[in-house]
């Protein structure tokens, strides 16, 4: 089977084309992150007018790296939430006057669905498992009994680590996004700055403000003072906090779920810290993060997802469908 996949929830327009929920034909992926610098993070007005610019060409050009005539495409998916409203409606309705066209079917995906199934590329899911879902807007512990069936054991009662990232970014004049910076600086920083423990709540649930605030705190006293902070150390102390969060509480889901694999899902799966102590942790059962062009929004992770949504459920969306910005992947 053979889909063609649309995502634009955010600020990069992207299609791609997948067979059978694995091979990956194609995957065009226009990125606006340059425009939105200026501004330090993404600007929802901005995005949208960019998606309605470039859906065409990324459109032909997926096609076309794909080799494949338009009749050889069997399913269109595209995202249709959680993300910002504006963005999703230009790529749904992009996907519909596409399938309305060239009578292709049509579904609509949910992008987080589509960041756990960017895993499948290059690993096959066993399960049950626990996926790990780090991103700008999502942290989150899902737990799969099968193929498409999505329990959330926990989430973020306040920021997302990867907004965490971002706005620390910014306090320290690092530039957004702030995830890749931080990471980077972090592999050449030692971790002397102390960090506040944060709590085991018993939960699976996460909480970043804490972690967030005492860094922006810490800047802004050395300020005040006008001292010196060591970027580099802070990164590193900031990141092993972050990520020893990440690592207790999917510990724990591992454990009391007894699940035999473990993926990690979104944009801070490229994390190098998160990627190396996930593999030092989860000795005992399958560990799988994405490559990184599939850990950040493209729409081949959407394309694959869209592949087994249908499998398992067999149905279409008609022209009717909309996107949402926001979304419970639990109810899908
Ligand atoms: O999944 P994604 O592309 O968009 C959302 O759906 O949110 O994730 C973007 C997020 C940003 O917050 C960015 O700072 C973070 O992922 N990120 C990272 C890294 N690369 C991207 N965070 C930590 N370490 C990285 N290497
Ligand atoms: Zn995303």
């Amino acid at each position: 089977m053979i889909v063609l996949s649309v995502e634009s929830s955010c600020d990069e327009t992207s299609v791609a084309i997948s067979k059978d929920g694995k091979h990956v034909l194609s995957n065009v992926v226009l990125s606006q992150i340059s425009l939105h610098q200026a501004f330090g993070g993404v600007v929802p007005e901005i995005a949208s007018r960019e998606h309605v610019k470039g859906i065409t060409v990324v459109f032909e050009q997926a096609i076309k790296e794909a080799q494949l005539h338009v009749d050889d495409i069997d399913l269109i998916a595209v995202t249709k939430g959680p993300g910002l409203i504006g963005s999703l409606l230009v790529g749904i309705n992009a996907a519909k006057a596409f399938a309305f066209a060239h009578h292709i079917p049509l579904i609509g995906v949910h992008h987080i669905a589509g960041h756990i199934y960017a895993n499948q590329v290059n690993d096959e899911m066993v399960f049950p498992l626990v996926a790990l879902v780090v991103s700008g807007g999502h942290t989150e512990l899902i737990l799969m009994k099968d193929h498409y069936q999505f329990e959330k054991l926990g989430e973020t009662q306040d920021d997302a680590v990867g907004e965490a990232y971002d706005k620390i970014a910014r306090i320290l004049h690092l530039g957004y996004p702030g995830g890749p910076v931080i990471d980077q600086m972090a592999q050449t920083g030692n971790p002397t700055y102390p960090m506040p423990s944060i709590n085991p709540t018993g939960t699976y649930d996460f909480s970043y403000s804490g972690l967030k605030s005492h860094v922006i705190n810490t800047v802004n006293t050395h300020k005040m003072k006008k001292e010196p902070i060591q970027t580099h150390n802070m990164a590193a102390s900031f990141q092993q906090a972050a990520v020893k969060h990440l690592i207790e509480q999917s510990k724990k889901a591992v454990t009391d779920t007894g699940a035999n694999m473990f993926i990690v899902a979104g944009g801070v799966a490229a994390n190098q810290s998160l990627r190396r102590a996930v593999f030092e942790t989860f000795k005992d059962i399958k560990v799988t993060v994405p490559a990184f062009t599939y850990c950040t929004d493209n729409a081949a992770m959407i394309g694959i997802a869209g592949y087994y949504q249908y499998q398992q459920s067999k149905k279409h969306d008609d022209l009717s469908l909309n996107g949402a910005s926001r979304m419970d992947l639990s109810s899908i």
